[in-house]
């Protein structure tokens, strides 16, 4: 069996190349090597087909799809971006991109997808009041600045913040948030006009050996292992209170295995989507004070700081992925940030 991964010379896809490889399956990789992702050219050992190409190129898709039997779609620009300029190569890379993938796979008859969905669809996390299950508005400015962090209710009550499930309204809050959105979208249309299998994987805070160092579109733990790198104390914006899910990166490759499994099994036309969580939550002034400890770093600052598109929490409930597709993370916190702490990351890229 061979498995396509788009992506797969990135921080997630190349984890996703490294399970298939120990499950059996022969892997072609399709990545263009983004210059402001890569800063050298990654290497891949002789089992792995490599083909530089870019998802958006519909020869270069159609030829990497000869042979495949399923797709795990990693491919994408990812983070927050710097400004609203980066809307277009938000949408081109991540939708026009999926969109030619799921032609050539019609055309080629290639009928089982995965493709990497984030938490990011949701905006902020869901939360009880007195009054029931809510969602709050986004935080106001005022607020903050007065160092009001958690969202409050309709009536400026305290809310308790909960796990978040699949069924939950969407409510994608910047430029990359709807271009996964509409990966999802994409990929369910797909599935319903083509007869193909989807899932989409909504990875939360992911992490591990191979993040990439400190560029404007990294995760906030490599953040603060760059700052310890470079002897400076983590910054931790807000109270260092925001709620998280952070996952290994070797069980978001595991869930991949598993959806790819369950694609396998499932009607033509479905299409699912996943929370991939650990299920334990952590605030990020924990990661921050893990990763000082075990790297024998400065402590973390908090700085009170704030960015206002940032959401207070979100959780993930992954009962589905554990329930429908057996999986379960293996990696604990305390193990993940240990061996994180001290983990090589991927070379910087070049400035833009
Ligand atoms: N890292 C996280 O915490 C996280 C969280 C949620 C979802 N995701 C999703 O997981 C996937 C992988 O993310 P990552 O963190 O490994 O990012 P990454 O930047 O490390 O990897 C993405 C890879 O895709 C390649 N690529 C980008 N656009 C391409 C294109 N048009 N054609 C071919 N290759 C292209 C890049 O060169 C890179 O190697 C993305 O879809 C991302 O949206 C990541």
């Amino acid at each position: 069996m061979r498995l396509l991964v788009t992506g797969g010379a990135g921080f997630i896809g190349s984890a996703v190349v490294q399970s298939a490889l120990k499950s059996g399956w022969h892997v072609r990789v399709l990545d263009s090597l983004r210059d402001d992702v890569h800063g050298s050219a990654p290497s891949f050992s002789d089992d792995v087909e490599f083909v530089r190409g870019d998802v958006r190129d519909t020869d270069t898709v159609s030829a990497a799809l000869r042979g495949v039997d399923a797709v795990s779609h990693q491919a994408a620009k990812v983070g927050l971006g710097i400004n609203f300029d980066d809307a277009p190569d938000y949408i081109s890379s991540n939708d026009l991109g999926t969109a030619t993938l799921l032609a050539a796979m019609a055309r080629t008859s290639v009928d089982r997808l995965v493709v990497a969905s984030s938490m990011v669809v949701y905006g902020e996390g869901t939360y009880r009041s007195s009054t029931g299950v809510l969602r709050p508005a986004p935080r106001r400015g005022e607020d903050l600045d007065a160092g009001i962090f958690d969202p409050l209710g309709p009536n400026g009550e305290q809310l308790v913040p909960g796990l978040i499930d699949e069924d939950s309204a969407l409510d994608p809050r910047n430029v990359y948030a709807t271009s996964k959105l509409a990966q999802e979208n994409l990929a369910s249309a797909w599935a319903r006009t083509t007869g193909g299998v989807a899932a989409a994987l909504r990875y939360h805070n992911v992490y591990g050996p191979g993040m990439p160092h400190n560029t404007p579109y990294a995760g906030v733990a490599s953040l603060f292992r760059s700052a310890i790198e470079r002897g400076e104390a983590p910054q931790v914006f807000e109270d260092g209170k925001q709620r998280r899910d952070f996952v290994h990166v070797r069980d978001i490759a595991s869930a991949n295995l598993a959806a790819l499994t369950w694609s396998s099994r499932s009607a033509p036309g479905a299409f699912r989507a996943f929370n991939v969580g650990s299920g334990t939550v952590h605030t990020i002034g924990d990661v921050a004070r893990q990763l000082s400890i075990h790297s024998g770093g400065r402590a973390p600052i908090i700085t009170g700081e704030y960015r206002l598109g940032d959401v207070r929490h979100i959780t993930a409930s992954s009962e589905r992925l554990r329930i429908e597709l057996g999986w379960s993370p293996v990696v604990t916190f305390d193990d993940g940030m240990r061996e994180f702490a001290t983990a090589p990351l991927r070379p910087a890229a070049a400035k833009r």
